[in-house]
């Protein structure tokens, strides 16, 4: 049932607009689950660029494409999404078809390293920048871990900001889940 998860309703809405030989960015590939989804979708002909700061991350996404023997279709980078105009290649600025964010920290990790603000509304910014026309960006966000508060406020403000002649934006929220709430923002680039 999609609705029982909140980033599988979220992977329904982004397989509309994913095909065979699309581009793809997962901002944030944490244990590599939205990565292996991601090269999943866009097949052999398409691409995934990946980021992390944490060198474990990329290591347990590499391992989890390789056991899930997805399409060798991505480039991981160990670096911050921020940085992300300078590492996906020029020739695809323009042409990415969806750009995934899962804020918050690596689950089962060090909960002391999250995304932050900052740089999250850096690298949003130049998602929204390298997106095609239709492209779309999704966003989950979680609040109630520390710092997941003011990035919650940041990032809803800045997509509720966004000119609704380029852009939609839509916010999806499972409501009756008890204690801190998990967001997600779709942001459509017309
Ligand atoms: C919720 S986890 C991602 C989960 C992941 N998408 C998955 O499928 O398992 C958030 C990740 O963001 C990473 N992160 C924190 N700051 C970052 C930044 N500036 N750029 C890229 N990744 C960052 C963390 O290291 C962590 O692995």
């Amino acid at each position: 049932m999609i609705a029982s998860n909140i980033l599988s309703f979220a992977k329904c809405i982004l397989s509309e607009v994913l095909e065979p030989g699309c581009i793809a960015v997962d901002a944030t590939t944490g244990n590599g689950y939205d990565t292996v989804f991601l090269s999943r979708q866009v097949g052999i002909n398409g691409h995934v660029f990946g980021f992390d700061i944490q060198e474990d991350a990329i290591s347990q996404t590499e391992d989890r494409l390789d056991e899930e023997c997805v399409p060798v279709n991505w480039t991981l980078f160990n670096t911050g999404h921020e940085n992300m105009l300078r590492f996906i290649p020029e020739e695809f600025h323009g042409k990415v078809n969806v750009v995934m964010f899962n804020l918050g920290f690596l689950p089962g990790s060090d909960k002391s390293v999250i995304t932050k603000s900052e740089t999250t509304l850096e690298a949003i910014k130049a998602s929204l920048s390298i997106l095609n026309r239709g492209g779309m960006l999704s966003i989950a966000i979680y609040a109630g871990h520390p710092g997941g508060d003011e990035e919650d406020a940041a990032v809803r403000g800045f997509c509720t900001s966004l000119d609704y002649h380029s852009f939609r934006v839509i916010q999806s929220e499972m409501v009756n889940k008890p204690g801190f709430p998990i967001r997600m923002i779709f942001v459509s680039k017309l």
